[in-house]
C-alpha cells in the first residue's frame, strides 16, 4: 500500500549542473507530494543522479547500485532510480549492468518522474527509460534549494560543441536558452530568499542567446537585480569568450573577478584532434587580455592528459600553458574514451602508466600554482562572504572571498555576513585573517 508521501533519498553526483538538476528534481516530487529524506535507510525511493563525463564517474555509480541491489534483496518493496547522463547514455541497457534499477530518466526526463514512481509504487509496474523532450528548459519549476549563500541558475541546457572525447552532447542533447525574463524572475525569487551569490550554469555560456540578448547582455541585467552581491558564472569556451565578456570581468560591481576557462591541452595538433576550437596561441592571448583587464582574477582551467596520439612534447606544451597562464588552480584528468564519440574511435595509444605519470605531474603543478596563487593574498584585503560555522572549528566561520577563494574568520557571524579580513596565514587550503569592520 502506498503511503501520502512517500519518502525519496536523492544522491547527487556530478558537476554544478547534476546540483541543480537535483533541485529541479526534488521541487517536481515535492511538488507531486513526495517527500525527501536525508538518508537512504528509510526511504521508499533511492535515486541516484550520476555523470558521464568519465569512465571512473560511471564505475563509482554502479558500484553504488550493486550495493543498492544488497538491499533491495532485504527490501524488495525498495524502488531505485537513475537520473541523469549516465541513465541517458546507457539508456536500457543500464538493467543489464544493475537489475535492481526500475527507473532510468534521462536529463530532459524528470516531468516524468512524479508519474513514474506513483505507477511503480502502486502496481510495481517493470522498468522503464525514458529519455524525454530534447527541448526541456524546465523553466516553469522553481527549483528546491536547501539553505545557503549561493545558488546555482542553469541559463541554458545542453552542448552543440561536440569536442571529440565529451559525452555531453550526446547526454545532455542540443543546446537551448532560457528566456531572459524567466531568468530575471528566477534569480530575484533567489535573492529575495537570502541566497546573496548566484552562479549562472550552462555547458557554454559564451553562446547563451535569446532574440538579441547574447550573455554579456545577461550579465548586464543580472547584476543590477536589486540585493544581489556576488555573480558568477560557468562553463566558458576559450573559443567564444569576447573583449565584450572581458569587460564585465573588468568591470566588478556584483561580477566577481573569477573565471573557469578549460584550456583542455597546451599543444595545437591534440587541440585540433579534440576540436575545441582555439590554438594555444589564442588561447594564452585571452589571458593576457584578462590578466591585464582584470587584476586580481582567479583563472582556473581543466587540463586533459592522454589524449590519444599526445606525445611527450604534446603534454610538455601543456605543462608550458600552464606556466604561462599561471592559473589559480587546475582541474586535470586522464582521458578516458567515452563509447559514442569521434575520439573513442581513434586508437587509446597513451600506456596507462604513461598516463597515470602525466596526471601526477599536471597536479604537482597545478598544486604549486594554487598554493602560490593565495601565497601572493598574505597581507592582502579581502571579503569574505560567510556560510557558516567552520566544521573543523566553530569558533570561525567559513565563506568565500570575491575570488571564490576559501577563507576563513574567527568570531561568530550570521550566514550571508560580509567581513573584510586582512589575509595573516594560509591554513590548509584557506586563507585566514581577522575581520576587520563588518559590511552589514
Ligand atoms: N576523459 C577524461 N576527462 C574528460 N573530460 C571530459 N571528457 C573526458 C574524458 N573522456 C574532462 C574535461 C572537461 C571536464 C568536465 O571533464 O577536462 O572540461
Ligand atoms: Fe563537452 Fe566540449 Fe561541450 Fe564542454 S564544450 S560540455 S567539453 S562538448
Amino acid at each position: 500500500m502506498m503511503t501520502d508521501h512517500p519518502t525519496v533519498f536523492l544522491h547527487t553526483y556530478g558537476c554544478q549542473m547534476n546540483v541543480y538538476d537535483s533541485e529541479l528534481v526534488g521541487s517536481l516530487l515535492t511538488t507531486d507530494g513526495f517527500r525527501l529524506v536525508s538518508h537512504p535507510e528509510a526511504a521508499q525511493v533511492i535515486l541516484i543522479n550520476t555523470c558521464a563525463v568519465r569512465d571512473h564517474a560511471e564505475q563509482r555509480v554502479l558500484g553504488r547500485l550493486n550495493a543498492l541491489g544488497t538491499l533491495k534483496r532485504r527490501r524488495p518493496g525498495l524502488l531505485i532510480g537513475v537520473l541523469g547522463c549516465m541513465a541517458q547514455r546507457l539508456g536500457e541497457e543500464l538493467k543489464n549492468r544493475a537489475p535492481a534499477v526500475d527507473l532510468v530518466l534521462g536529463p530532459d526526463a524528470y516531468r516524468r518522474l512524479p508519474g513514474l514512481l506513483r505507477e511503480r509504487l502502486v502496481s510495481g509496474a517493470t522498468a522503464a527509460f525514458c529519455a524525454g523532450d530534447p527541448g526541456e528548459t524546465y523553466g516553469d519549476v522553481a527549483p528546491a534549494r536547501g539553505e545557503g549563500v549561493n545558488a546555482f541558475v542553469a541559463i541554458m541546457r545542453g552542448c552543440n560543441n561536440f569536442c571529440t572525447y565529451c559525452i555531453v552532447p550526446y547526454a545532455r542533447g542540443r543546446e537551448r536558452s532560457r528566456p531572459p525574463g524567466e531568468l530575471l524572475d528566477e534569480i530575484r525569487r533567489a535573492v529575495e530568499n537570502g541566497f546573496h551569490e548566484i552562479t549562472l550554469l550552462g555547458q557554454n555560456v559564451n553562446s547563451y542567446r535569446w532574440d538579441e540578448t547574447d550573455f554579456s547582455a545577461l550579465l548586464d541585467r543580472v547584476a543590477q537585480i536589486p540585493g544581489l552581491r556576488r555573480l558568477r558564472f560557468m562553463t566558458s569556451h576559450p573559443r567564444d569568450l569576447g573583449e565584450r565578456l572581458i569587460e564585465r570581468l573588468a568591470g566588478g560591481g556584483a561580477i566577481c573577478p573569477s573565471l573557469h576557462l578549460p584550456a583542455q591541452s597546451g599543444s595545437d595538433r591534440v587541440l585540433e584532434q579534440m576540436n575545441r576550437g582555439y590554438t594555444r596561441a589564442q588561447y594564452l592571448d585571452k589571458v593576457r587580455r584578462l590578466r591585464e583587464r582584470v587584476p586580481g582574477l582567479a583563472l582556473t582551467t581543466d587540463l586533459l592528459c592522454g589524449f590519444p596520439t599526445e606525445s611527450e612534447a604534446d603534454f610538455e606544451a601543456t605543462l608550458e600553458l600552464m606556466r604561462e597562464a599561471a592559473f589559480d588552480d587546475a582541474f586535470t584528468f586522464k582521458y578516458s574514451p567515452r563509447p559514442g564519440t569521434r575520439a573513442a574511435k581513434m586508437k587509446d595509444d597513451v600506456p596507462e602508466a604513461v598516463k597515470l605519470q602525466r596526471l601526477e605531474r599536471m597536479i604537482a603543478l597545478a598544486r604549486e600554482q594554487a598554493d602560490a596563487s593565495r601565497q601572493r593574498l598574505l597581507g592582502e584585503t579581502a571579503e569574505v562572504l560567510l556560510e557558516h560555522p567552520s566544521p573543523r572549528d566553530e569558533s570561525e566561520w567559513t565563506g568565500r572571498t570575491r575570488c571564490g577563494r576559501v577563507a576563513l574568520a574567527p568570531g561568530s557571524f550570521q550566514r550571508g555576513a560580509e567581513v573584510r579580513i586582512r589575509v595573516e596565514a594560509i591554513r590548509g587550503f584557506s586563507l585566514w585573517g581577522k575581520p576587520a569592520a563588518p559590511n552589514t
